[in-house]
């Protein structure tokens, strides 16, 4: 464990026995289909490649990036897309994936930028769902993991741009987020 962790809420064996499952999921739900994960920068970058290395079909991937605005421990509520798609989705059924869904607010704005491509379907994929935080409605079709209302990193979850490389999911002590 890494010194700034109170608690492995994950392990390292869950989250790759449940991405595993997923790829399989979704392996037989999107057989025939002209797939394309699209990566939310930064936080998706660990569990989207996990995840498509897991699925046994053909797909692309696409990354995008969307960031909240405000300071590092709660959002704002604006949500900014700062570099979109390059490719065109028309047609294609896209899998939007996350590290986390916590507000609603990315995946809500995003699926809503995508939607206005013509895709043939959109769907959400998030690892870990704050399910209590949520402000608007929004859910996610799939989810890895629903986790409480903790200050959680690991597997692309930062705090200021730290602790995405941990290959767990974990609770940081309050005593680093204290220090700022
Ligand atoms: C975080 C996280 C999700 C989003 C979830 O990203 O990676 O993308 O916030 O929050 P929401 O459901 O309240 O919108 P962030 O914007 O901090 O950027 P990052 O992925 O680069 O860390
Ligand atoms: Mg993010």
């Amino acid at each position: 464990m890494h010194e700034d962790i109170k608690a492995v809420l994950i392990t390292e064996e869950q989250i790759k026995q449940r991405v595993q499952e997923m790829g399989e999921q979704l392996s037989k739900e999107y057989e025939g289909k002209r797939v394309i994960i699209i990566c939310l920068l930064k936080g998706a970058a660990y569990f989207a490649c996990d995840l498509s290395r897991a699925m046994s079909i053909p797909v692309r991937m696409e990354f995008m990036v969307a960031s909240s605005y405000g300071n590092s421990t709660s959002t704002s509520g604006s949500v900014a897309v700062r570099l979109d798609v390059a490719d065109d989705i028309a047609g294609m059924h896209v899998l939007l994936v996350d590290d986390i869904i916590d507000t609603g607010l990315t995946f809500a704005k995003v699926k809503a930028l995508l939607e206005t491509k013509k895709p043939a379907s959109v769907k959400t994929i998030a690892m870990c769902d704050k399910e209590e935080r949520r402000k608007n409605g929004m859910h996610a079709d799939y989810v890895g993991f629903t986790i409480p209302d903790e200050f959680v990193v690991g597997y692309g979850l930062d705090y200021a741009g730290d602790y995405r490389n941990l290959p767990f999911i974990g609770v940081l002590k309050p005593v680093v987020y204290a220090r700022t």
